[in-house]
Order: C-alpha cells, then structure tokens, then sequence
C-alpha cells in the first residue's frame, strides 16, 4: 500500500501520562496504563493507513531514577503488552525491542526474544525502545565495530549497526506532551527527521490528530542540506 505523503516510518515521544493522571487526581501509574492502550490504538491506526515501521519510545535509561513503584508498575504493563503481543498485532506486524538489555528480568527476556523471533519475518516493524538511550545506541555501534578490529569507521558502518539498522530513518517524530525536545531518542536516526510537537498528553492523543500531523508534514520543504 502507498502512504500517505510516502511516510514509511513514524516515531513517537509518548510523554504527559504522568499529568494526566494527575489531572484526574490519579496516581501516575493509572496514566501509563491509559498510555499503554493508546500505544495499541495508535500503533493499529498507523498500520491500517500504510505505515510500515513505527518506533514508540517507552522506557528510557534515564526513567530508572523514577520511584521504584511507578518503574515496577511500568514493567508490569510492559510485561502484559508481552504476553497479549500475539493476539493484538496484526498478523505482518514484527515485534523488534531497541535498547539495552542488562536490566531486564530472564522472565521478561525471554518473552522479548520469543516475540522477535516469531515474528521475524513480518514484513511491517515495531519497535518498542525500553532501556533506550541514544547516545548509548551510538557507542555501542561504535564498540561493535571496534570488536570486529574495525579501524576507520564509517556513516555506513554506525548506521548498519545500531539497533534499528534494518529500517529507514523516521520521516517523522511525533512528541506529546507540550516538551519540546528529544531526550536523547534516536539521536543517529533523527539527523533529518521532521519534528512535531503538540501540547496534548499522550492518553488524550486521538488517531484524527496524528492524521493532522502528517498533513503538515506535506507542507514541510525537506531539503535535507540542498537547497
Ligand atoms: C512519559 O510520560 C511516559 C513514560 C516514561 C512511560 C511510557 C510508558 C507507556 C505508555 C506504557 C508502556 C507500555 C507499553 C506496552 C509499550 P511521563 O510519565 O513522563 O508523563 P509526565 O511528563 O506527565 O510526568
């Protein structure tokens, strides 16, 4: 299926649950389980207009230092996303997870690894970032290439070795939430995305809003260097 605008690859910040919650005077958890099940709305609404690859950004290196409840309550969540992947992904979405994966229960590992492997022949991707950072991507790419006895090291090389070396860059990076930064998602993968911010808190975010969002991006020149 042709996309609309010809957008392969979209990424996404899913920030704000925690003041959702807040809003509704809830703890921050009930807003990451309302996050969660936006991810699955929004992720099934992309795949159903065309979209090939999304990346959402769920966990950071850096959203450890967070409570060690609201980080329990995450992995919870996470880990139920694990054992539902299978019946709520279409039947061509593969499951690929980006990041780092020291810190992780064997339990959880394991379901990680099931997925991937069972789906690795989907055609479309979805990558999950959890124990993501980007400039830990990079060195780590960096130190691949080192261990291989690689002495001059490439764009080529950087790009065929970070996590998500098997898809096209994001066309597009959607952040929630009213920050406007990157927090440290896909630095590499970034260089010529076109960003998007918008001030609505992830759990509020609505499909109708992400198809506005890809109509600007048909109004954006992407030059990338030239003129
Ligand atoms: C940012 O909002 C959100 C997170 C750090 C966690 C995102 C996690 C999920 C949506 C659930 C993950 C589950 C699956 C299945 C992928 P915030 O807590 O920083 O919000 P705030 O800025 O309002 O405090």
């Amino acid at each position: 299926m042709e996309t609309k605008n010809n957008i392969r690859h979209i990424a996404f910040i899913m920030d704000g649950n925690g003041r959702w919650a807040k809003k509704r005077m809830m703890p921050r958890e009930y807003g990451h389980k309302f996050g969660a099940k936006k991810f699955k709305e929004i992720a099934s609404h992309c795949y159903d207009m065309g979209l090939q690859y999304l990346t959402f950004y769920a966990f950071s290196t850096e959203n450890w230092k967070r409570p060690d409840n609201e980080v329990n309550s995450i992995m919870k969540l996470f880990m139920e996303y694990l054992d539902d992947a299978k019946k709520s992904l279409d039947k061509d979405v593969g499951l690929v997870f980006i990041g780092e994966r020291d810190r992780f229960s064997e339990e959880m590992l394991a379901k990680m690894e099931f997925l991937e492997n069972s789906t690795k022949n989907c055609p479309k991707k979805l990558c999950i970032a959890i124990n993501y950072g980007g400039r830990a991507e990079i060195t780590s790419a960096v130190n691949k290439l080192i261990a291989e006895g690689k002495t001059k090291i490439t764009e080529d090389d950087i790009t065929a070795n970070i996590y998500s070396g098997f898809c096209p860059p994001p066309e597009m990076i959607i952040r929630t939430g009213g920050e406007v930064r990157l927090s440290n998602f896909l630095m590499w993968q970034s260089a010529y995305s076109e960003l998007f911010f918008t001030d609505t808190l992830w759990p509020d975010l609505k499909a109708s809003e992400v198809d506005d969002i890809i109509d600007q991006f048909a109004g954006r020149k992407r030059r990338f260097g030239g003129v």
